[in-house]
């Protein structure tokens, strides 16, 4: 097994079996604005969405997680075959392993399984200063026939990372060199300690029109590495990084930019209360990981709860579409 596929596996065992998430989410301290007179039919109540040029049964997207190894090939089939018959999109794991191990493309080669959702290949950035480029980034959208890219920025868990890539000098401007040369959508996402404002700015002004701020409050990935490291320096960053909440309300002014709320996303209430403070979509990892290592029908069982107590949380607040839901506003509990 290669260094990846090793490296992978631990990820899987350690967010299953360790506490991962140091801060709590930052959705729970809003409440939502309860009507006693919705005036709307439950029944009737709208949760579509588009994501480019797809439609979503309810603004979710089943966030980017594994692949490359053996558990990667059972997760991203159940989770497939579940975003499929659920309507929602999903983002394979990180795909470099494809380029290096050209045998592993089968653990990611699932769009026989989801021939209609929009499901996202997925890369780091920060291997633009490693020798890779948009040429590599086509070829693995194209290996699976995705709709799209994820391409990930993770300097806190590369740094703590027992062997993680270190430089990340002048990536913004090589970003904006591949960006125009990528051929399917692009969406920027971070892996947990948040996209901040600046960066997001620049990401938009470079033509970018997705990206989920991937905020604290979820898992960290500071303190997945933590675990990997024979001292405590992973401990003492694990609860760094900016809180998802804080993100939407700052990064919904930036113009031409939708937002994805990921990063602590634990029902479908939060998913609401994300879309109040500005997402337009919301995405979870931790939360569907052991249900994908079991069976599709236990990714699907949990995707119809999110949307249920998303619908249940549009219904007590009035909101009969997702538009309207955008419009309302949180009180702090
Ligand atoms: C087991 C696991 C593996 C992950 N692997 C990747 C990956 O390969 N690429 C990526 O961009 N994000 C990866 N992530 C990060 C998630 O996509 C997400 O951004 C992060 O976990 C925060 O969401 P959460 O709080 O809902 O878990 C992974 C997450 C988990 C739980």
């Amino acid at each position: 097994m290669s260094q990846i596929q090793d490296r992978k596996k631990d990820h899987i065992n350690i967010v299953l079996n360790k506490d991962v998430e140091p801060n709590d989410s930052s959705f729970t301290k809003y409440r939502l604005p309860y009507k006693s007179f919705p005036e709307i039919d439950f029944e009737k109540i709208d949760t579509t969405v588009d994501l480019f040029d797809k439609k979503l049964s309810f603004p979710f997207i089943i966030s980017s997680m594994t692949g490359g190894e053996k558990l990667g090939t059972v997760i991203n089939k159940n989770i497939a075959i579940a975003a499929e018959k659920a309507g929602v999109a999903f983002g394979l794991g990180s795909m470099r392993v494809i380029l290096r191990k050209p045998e592993s493309l089968k653990t990611f080669n699932v769009r026989k399984d989801c021939p209609t959702i929009p499901m996202y290949a997925n890369f780091g950035v920060v291997q633009l200063n490693y020798g890779y480029g948009a040429d590599d980034i086509n070829k693995i959208i194209d290996l699976v026939e995705a709709d799209g890219i994820f391409l990930h920025v993770n300097p806190i868990q590369e740094i703590i990372q027992p062997e993680g890539d270190k430089n990340w000098e002048g990536l913004l401007l090589k970003l904006s060199k591949i960006i125009p040369k990528i051929k399917g959508n692009v969406i920027l996402k971070e892996t947990g300690h948040g996209i901040d404002f600046a960066s997001a700015k620049k990401l938009a002004e470079m033509g970018v029109k997705w990206i989920d701020v991937s905020g604290s409050g979820g898992t960290s990935w500071a303190n997945v590495e933590a675990y990997r490291r024979i001292d405590d320096i992973g401990h003492l960053f694990k609860a760094e990084g900016i809180p998802t909440d804080e993100l939407l309300k700052s990064h919904s002014k930036i113009k031409g930019l939708n937002l994805i709320a990921g990063g602590g996303i634990r029902n479908g209430k939060d998913v609401a209360k994300s879309i109040a403070l500005g997402a337009k979509i919301a995405t979870a990892a931790k939360p569907l990981l052991a249900d994908a290592l079991k069976s599709d029908e236990k990714v699907f069982e949990t995707l119809q709860k999110l949307k249920t107590e998303l619908k249940i949380a549009m219904f007590i607040t009035g909101a009969k579409n997702l538009n309207e839901l955008s419009k309302i506003k949180l009180t702090e509990a």
